[in-house]
């Protein structure tokens, strides 16, 4: 087992139904979200009443059709670690939204999603906590202006020395950093984004959070890429894990 928490190794496809994450293990699974209408109605089927209900607030059928998808695959996903059938999986929220896996099931496996488009990414790990995020890259017009307003003024002064060329990278790797770490935490974006900094150094790690200094050295980074133009970052609680890579398997809806 690798002691570096960046070393990602790939499988392009999984077709065992039971998974076990050991606590040096973090599963990172990507999927498409724009399946066809026959495994949207397959993945519908595995939803609770509230998760129907809030498909249906969205407007476009394309977006209605990518919540199902993202909802359907993570209870398939997390029913292959508690060993439930995904429709009997039951998830809490809490506070600032975060969904987790609710007793009587093995609590200790942990997970957190993000999806971006038509690309969702899924985080496993066991008694850790965890988060993600991911985001397509993309070219924005005015960068430094949008550093400024959510970056930590130590952030900022590391994007502005990076390469013309790196930049836009620099950007989303910097957002998708800070997302997955909030996620971790259960907070989302109920926290001003100046109050903490990560800093991508040769290693993505905190350098300072105003509300928590204690989380600095608690927390582990790691960088991937879940598809061409796509940057993530996925954020586990301690040290000594190893992420493994996986496709969710087209024939697995
Ligand atoms: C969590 C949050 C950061 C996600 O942002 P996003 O870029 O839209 O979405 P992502 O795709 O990366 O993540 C969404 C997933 O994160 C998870 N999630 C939701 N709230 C979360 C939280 N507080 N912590 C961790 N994970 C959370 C859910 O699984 C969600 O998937 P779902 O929408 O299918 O249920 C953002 O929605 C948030 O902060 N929500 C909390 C409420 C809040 O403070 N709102 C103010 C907005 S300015």
């Amino acid at each position: 087992m690798s002691e570096d928490p960046r070393h990602i190794s790939s499988h392009s496809l999984i077709s065992g139904v039971c998974e076990t994450v050991t606590a040096h293990d973090v599963h990172l699974w990507i999927a498409g979200l724009d399946l066809d209408a026959e495994d949207v109605g397959r993945l519908w089927r595995l939803l609770t009443e509230e998760e129907r209900h809030r498909a249906l607030l969205f407007r476009f059928p394309l977006h209605r059709n990518r919540f199902v998808a993202a909802r359907g695959l993570l209870r398939r996903i997390l029913a292959r670690y508690v060993e439930q059938s995904p429709e009997a999986i039951r998830l809490t929220i809490g506070p600032n939204g975060k969904p987790e896996i609710a007793c009587p099931y093995p609590c200790a496996i942990h997970f957190n999603v993000s999806h971006c488009e038509a690309f969702a990414a899924y985080a496993i790990a066991n008694t850790r906590r965890i988060g993600i995020d991911i985001e397509r890259i993309r070219t924005l017009q005015d960068s430094v202006g949008i550093s400024r307003q959510f970056f930590a003024p130590e952030e900022q002064v590391e994007l502005a020395a990076m390469p013309h060329e790196q930049k836009e990278q620099g950007f989303f790797a910097c957002w998708t950093r800070k997302e997955a770490y909030l996620k971790a935490c259960g907070l989302g974006f109920s926290v001003e984004l100046d109050t903490f900094a990560i800093l991508a150094a040769a290693t993505p790690r905190l350098t300072r959070v105003d509300w928590e200094p204690d989380d600095i050295g608690r927390w582990t980074f790691a960088t991937f890429a879940p598809c061409d133009n796509y940057t993530g970052t996925v954020v586990v609680e301690g040290t000594n894990w190893t992420l493994t890579q996986r496709l969710w398997p087209d024939h697995a809806f």
